[in-house]
């Protein structure tokens, strides 16, 4: 079948950092990808360009054979590209089902009640379902991350964006979260996942991506990865040595 989305020399600095360096990739309706490589190598760029959040200087996306470059992260999650942030973002003066709504609702051809049952459902699923008139202020770290894996959730995406979802989440949150990301690719969902947790990686994603300085220096399964020297090198090394 054809590619869903295909990166396509793909470049983007920042002053006289080159974050990403003429990047191509493709990726298949419902694959399930890890996005590795060091701190600064270009991960959460790549991403934040295909969300329409950063513009590239040169280059092509091609999601579902349609340019979408230069496109607002507001158009993209409509069509279907959604993403979660390194750093959690939720509006924290609204309630758990508030949150849910204002994601929903902002242009769907949806009533308020079709998007509360919506919620409703998304809720229980993420077994946030007693919570649902919390303010999300008062919820935890863990709490806000399936909140915010909720909200994403509204919004139906098909290409799904997971940036260091699991940072700071306990071991059993953390299980509870590969559950999902299982369900949801099972369900067609096409998934990037980014994270410095490898274990979840190798665990979770049958294909690696791994960047270093903008430079995708491996892509292949986690075996491969694993014994890739550039890899070991630029990044598993490193990480082995410190671990
Ligand atoms: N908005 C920005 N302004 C200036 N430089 C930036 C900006 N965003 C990223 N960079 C730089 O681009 C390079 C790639 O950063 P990026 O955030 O994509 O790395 P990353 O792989 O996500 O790293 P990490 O694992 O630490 O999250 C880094 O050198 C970073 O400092
Ligand atoms: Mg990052």
């Amino acid at each position: 079948m054809a590619e869903q989305l295909v990166v396509d020399r793909l470049t983007k600095t920042f002053g006289g950092i080159v974050a990403l360096n003429g990047v191509e990739l493709a990726f298949s309706a419902g694959e399930l990808i890890g996005l590795i490589g060091p701190n600064g190598s270009g991960k959460t760029t790549l991403l934040n360009i295909v969300s329409g959040y950063y513009t590239a200087d040169r280059g092509q996306i091609t999601y579902e054979n349609q340019p979408i470059a230069g496109t607002s992260p507001h158009k993209l999650a409509r069509i279907g590209i959604g993403r979660s942030f390194q750093v959690t973002k939720v509006f924290r003066r609204l309630t758990v089902m508030e949150n849910m709504l204002v994601s929903g609702l902002s242009d769907w051809s949806e009533t308020r009640s079709q998007a509360s049952e919506r919620a409703t459902a998304i809720l229980e699923d993420l077994k946030l379902t007693r919570l649902r008139d919390e303010r999300a202020s008062n919820l935890s770290g863990g709490q806000l991350k399936l909140l915010e894996f909720a909200r994403i959730m509204m919004l139906q995406p098909k290409l799904l964006l997971l940036d260091e979802p699991f940072g700071g989440v306990h071991p059993e949150l953390k299980r509870f979260m590969y559950d999902c990301i299982r369900k949801w690719n099972a369900a067609g969902i096409t998934i990037i996942l980014i994270s410095h947790d490898m274990g979840s990686i190798f665990e979770l994603c049958r294909r690696v991506v791994t960047l270093s300085y903008g430079d995708i220096i491996c892509d292949g399964t986690p075996e491969e990865t694993r014994a890739d020297k550039g890899v070991l090198e630029a990044y598993l090394g490193e990480h082995h040595a410190s671990a």
